[in-house]
């Protein structure tokens, strides 16, 4: 019933959307017009495409859930959108860092016509490429002008999608840790969702309020603000997912940046141009220091995506103070590339950048281990491993959750164990985050078990 309830739906709204289109675009004269309107239909008839086949996949996700396949789609929409979100992430970070670079690299004073701010020669891929900025714009606006818009809209949206797919289909299992805050899934999703309007409210203010008084103060406030995000999300949801929403607000901020004042603000001096109104120089530098602010948050947003890898950066106590050293310490890395491109002199900031992320790495370093006693024997081993991780880790799990053994590792026979020794060593004793949101409540003392027992050639006797 659901699903051709949301076909009609959509098919509705298709039908409505060409009747706007046409009614408008018949007001107009001549073929320019119809050609436009063609145009306009046509993007709505992809839009309409894309949303069906998002229907489509909802009803695939209502008749396969419960099912073994239901693991199965659930992986497939992850590569699928996971493959998008890159994608389009590198051609925003891409642009970013070209268009950051170029206007460091201008030169701004030999040879330059009054209305040009500077001009660039390049060579790339067997060309020579010769590039002006103007100063506020040139007298007429061409008639093909290029915008750089949709790389970050689709980068946002294939990541909340990817949000959903990973964490929030699946709550109970990836986003909320009982250990660290025992709420439902819901509350946990409200709050992560919540939780990025709110710090691009505050950001907003700051730069509206804060930034035009003084630069000193919006930067430490601006600090503040993360520190305080990251320590809140590592208090509410499980580390890895904190990590992920830490990187999603950034990400978020990055997004609206764009939609709310870069894009608008072009859109204003575009039309002021082409109605040969003064142009607001304000808006271009404001759009100037937005795009600024977002080349900042790069290098830790593409951390957070590549985090999940580290289970000693999210897997340390205080994963918080992790994740804020490498943020800021990839953050001055991107400073000291910028500074240089200008050509001018930085000595501290490379230096400064590489000692906060040595830190993090030091900090993180699990602590001396104690003094094992002789011989742990394999039964002890597989009795805690049968009592704490074949619930998921086995050919047959019994999890609630996981129904099929997580990345294919099981432990039903001592071969298995051994042979995945070095990795247990890792998850279950150095950076403790297995067993997963430790759901099987394994004690210190069967930790330290599990690493005598490998530290000690991992016999099976
Ligand atoms: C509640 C389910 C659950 C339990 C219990 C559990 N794990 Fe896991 N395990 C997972 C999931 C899910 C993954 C995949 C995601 C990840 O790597 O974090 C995983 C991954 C792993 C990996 C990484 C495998 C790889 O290919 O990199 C290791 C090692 C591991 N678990 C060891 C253990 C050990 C040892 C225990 C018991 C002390 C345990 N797990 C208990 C769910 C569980």
């Amino acid at each position: 019933m659901l699903p051709i309830f949301i076909l009609v739906l959509l098919l509705f709204i298709l039908i409505t959307l060409i009747i706007i289109t046409y009614k408008v675009n018949a007001k107009k004269a001549g073929i320019e017009g119809v050609k436009t309107g063609f145009i306009q239909a046509q993007n709505y008839v992809y839009a309409s495409i894309v949303l069906v086949s998002l229907a489509m996949v909802a009803t695939l996700y209502i008749i396969l859930q419960g099912t073994i396949w239901q693991a199965h789609l659930m992986e497939w929409m992850n590569i699928i959108v996971r493959l998008m979100h890159i994608t389009f992430g590198i051609a925003w970070i891409g642009a970013s860092f070209y268009f950051v670079f170029l206007e460091n690299a201008l030169n701004r004073t030999e040879n330059v016509r009054e209305e040009l701010a500077g001009n660039l020669w390049a060579v790339h891929g067997g060309g020579f490429y010769y590039l002006e900025k103007y100063k506020v714009a040139p007298k007429a606006i061409p008639k093909h002008l290029h915008w750089f818009k949709y790389e970050a809209y689709f980068t946002w949206v294939t990541g909340f999608c990817l949000l959903f797919i990973v964490y929030y289909f699946n709550a109970a299992a990836l986003l909320i840790d009982k250990n660290i805050l025992n709420i439902l899934p819901w509350q946990a999703v409200s709050i992560g969702v919540g939780s990025f309007i709110v710090a691009w409210i505050i950001y907003d203010l700051l730069c509206r309020y804060v930034m035009p008084k003084s630069k000193v103060l919006f930067m430490a406030s601006g600090l503040l603000l993360i520190c305080v995000f990251a320590i809140f999300y590592t208090h509410v949801f499980s580390a890895r997912a904190a990590y992920i929403h830490f990187g999603a607000m950034l990400g978020s901020i990055m997004a609206a940046n764009v939609f709310f004042v870069i894009i608008p603000s072009q859109k204003a001096m575009v039309q002021a141009a082409k109605l040969g109104k003064p142009l607001n120089a304000q808006l271009g530098k404001n759009a100037g220091l937005r795009s600024l602010h977002n080349n900042y948050f790069t290098l830790p947003v593409l951390f957070v995506m590549i985090s999940n890898h580290f289970p000693s950066t999210f897997g340390y106590k205080n994963s918080w103070l992790i994740l804020l050293l490498i943020s800021v310490g990839v953050a001055g890395v991107k400073h000291y590339l910028n500074v240089r491109e200008q050509g001018k002199i930085s000595v501290w900031v490379m230096p400064v950048s590489i000692l906060i992320l040595l830190s993090a790495a030091y900090i993180s370093a699990p602590p001396k281990p104690g003094v094992c006693k002789e011989d742990v024997s394999f039964a002890e081993v597989n009795k805690i491993v049968q009592l704490r991780c074949i619930s998921c880790h086995s050919a047959k799990p019994t999890d609630d959750v996981y129904k099929a053994a997580p990345n294919g590792v099981m432990y039903d026979t001592p071969e298995e164990i051994v042979k995945y020794k070095d990795k247990i060593m890792e998850r279950a004793v150095v950076t403790k985050t297995m067993p997963l949101n430790n759901k099987t409540n394994i004690t210190e003392a069967e930790r330290d078990a599990l690493r005598c027992w490998i530290s000690q050639g991992a016999a099976v006797k």
